[in-house]
């Protein structure tokens, strides 16, 4: 029998070091009782609080894909329409989903791949829904590799506003800027290459309590820097213009793709799909609700979104930009408003640092998984096993980078690169793996196990909107999307 060190998520905020022995679980777990298994508490103990839960799920929530990601998706796709499909999506689909993984994760105690095989042997399941895990592992793999690359553009843009290269621009001087940057493969490896070490030396060493405390300590001040500029697009000319796109529906935008990257998107910002919110719940303690954490966790996510989407999109109308401008929107709009409002050179440090800072708690997440697998499978030292995993996500990272640059134009299904490892990972994945999570709570876990775990204080009713959402919305959902997208409906 041998014993694993892994990082876990802390009892009291984030992730540390702690041990626990990986072969045993499969073998015991199988036969336990009810009882045994509910009362049992994780051995690396549990949250202090509902908040410290709440801070470091929020943590991995939001990121790039609520700043950088959902503002130009929003304009690619023509806007209102496709961010109220968003929307219904984070409701309908996120947040039970995001419930059913807390769940499954405060059940089993476990990380995600013994958890999908103590909850298969007690329900009787077959075996291959481990494979999930297996999903979620890759998924997180080939999502890092792209998100380092575009954190570490934002890295850049810390000092690129400290020594003042925006101060004054126009919205076509700041243009300038980006694209000399992206045409560079080397500038952007350097950025890549920094933020991925980074990434493996936070992960290699455990949480530090400094990082803790400056993620605590910085999402308050994103959030506050985000109220601000919205202040300043509201002095704007074009504000009413990105309020109407943002939030006036026009139908005839959306298409069948657009549906699936609204539906993607809902999973990618949320971090579920792939069984990362399960190492969360794991750590759980059994009193508090999970349907509340999940919400405010939603709601702190859903918020932060819509605010990036109400600053970029007002700059951009009253500078005669495009909102489809891609990858590049939010690192093109911006810096225009720090360049010209009162006071923007330094919100112009701070908002980017608060960015890093938010994209390093997703990413210590996203490959936390792969780590955990190589250490507990594999054998590794977690040291080593950062540097495997860390090097192997570097290495598919340069094909993002090179998407921009040398290679922008070598395209496979219409799609470049960076395009092509997007589209698998947050449209295809992620709601594949959202799809069989929820047939596993809805349809596989026993309903008895599932009410107890939830303990829902509405009684009856909000169970049963739970259960009816996990069990026939969203399989329907993510099945009628992928339908419409290859032309059968
Ligand atoms: N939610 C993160 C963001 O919006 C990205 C993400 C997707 C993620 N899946 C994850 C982060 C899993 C951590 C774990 O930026």
């Amino acid at each position: 029998m041998r014993n694993f060190s892994v990082v876990q998520y802390n009892v009291r905020y984030f992730t540390r070091y702690a041990n626990y022995n990986g072969v045993l679980l499969g073998a015991y777990r199988t036969d336990m009782a009810d009882e045994t298994i509910t009362d049992k508490k994780s051995q690396h103990g549990e949250w202090s609080s509902r908040f410290a839960f709440i801070m470091a799920a929020t943590g991995s929530a939001v990121g790039l894909g609520n700043i950088w990601k959902f503002p130009y998706i929003t304009g690619e796709n023509g806007g209102g329409a496709f961010v109220l499909v968003y929307l219904l999506c984070v409701l309908l689909i996120g947040i039970p989903l995001m419930m059913a993984e807390t769940m499954l994760g405060r059940r089993s105690k476990e990380n995600p791949i013994h958890t999908m095989e103590i909850l298969t042997a007690e329900a009787g399941a077959d075996k291959n829904w481990h494979y999930l895990g297996w999903m979620g592992v890759g998924a997180g793999f080939l999502i890092l590799s792209y998100y380092s690359v575009i954190a570490g553009w934002a890295s850049a843009y810390v000092v690129k506003s400290f020594f003042g290269s925006f101060s004054g621009a126009s919205a076509g001087e700041v243009k300038a800027i980006f694209e000399a940057f992206v045409a560079s493969p080397m500038q952007l490896i350097f950025w890549h290459t920094l933020f991925m070490v980074a990434t493996m030396l936070i992960v290699a060493r455990g949480i530090e309590k400094g990082f803790e405390k400056s993620v605590r300590f910085l999402l308050p001040w994103l959030f506050a820097l985000m109220v601000l500029l919205v202040g300043y697009a509201m002095t704007t000319d074009g504000y009413f213009q990105g309020l109407n796109f943002l939030f006036k529906p026009d139908f005839s935008k959306l298409t069948a793709d657009s549906v699936l990257v609204a539906m993607g998107q809902a999973f990618f910002t949320l971090s579920v799909g792939m069984g990362s919110i399960m190492v969360y719940g794991a750590y759980l303690p059994k009193d508090v609700s999970i349907a509340k954490s999940s919400m405010m966790i939603a709601g702190a996510d859903t918020i932060m979104a819509l605010l990036a989407g109400l600053i970029i999109f007002p700059i951009v109308f009253n500078n005669g930009l495009h909102p489809n401008s891609g990858p590049g929107l939010v690192f093109e709009t911006l810096p225009i408003a720090f360049g010209n409002m009162f006071g923007g050179w330094l919100v112009g440090i701070l908002f980017f640092v608060a960015l890093v800072f938010a994209a390093l708690s997703s990413s210590i997440a996203l490959i936390e998984p792969a780590v955990a697998w190589l250490i507990e499978n594999k054998g590794f030292s977690r040291q080593k096993a950062c540097i495997y995993s860390g090097s192997l996500a570097w290495v598919l990272g340069l094909g993002t980078v090179f998407s921009f640059n040398a290679w922008a134009n070598v395209k496979l299904f219409e799609r470049n690169f960076f395009e092509l490892v997007d589209y698998l990972t947050a449209n295809l994945m992620l709601p594949i793996g959202g799809f069989c999570i929820a047939v596993f709570a809805g349809w596989i876990m026993k309903q008895e196990h599932s009410k107890h775990e939830l303990d829902l204080p509405g009684e009856h009713l909000d169970y049963q909107i739970w259960k009816f959402l996990v069990s026939y919305v969203v399989p329907a959902a993510v099945f009628l999307v992928f339908l419409n997208v290859v032309g059968v409906l």
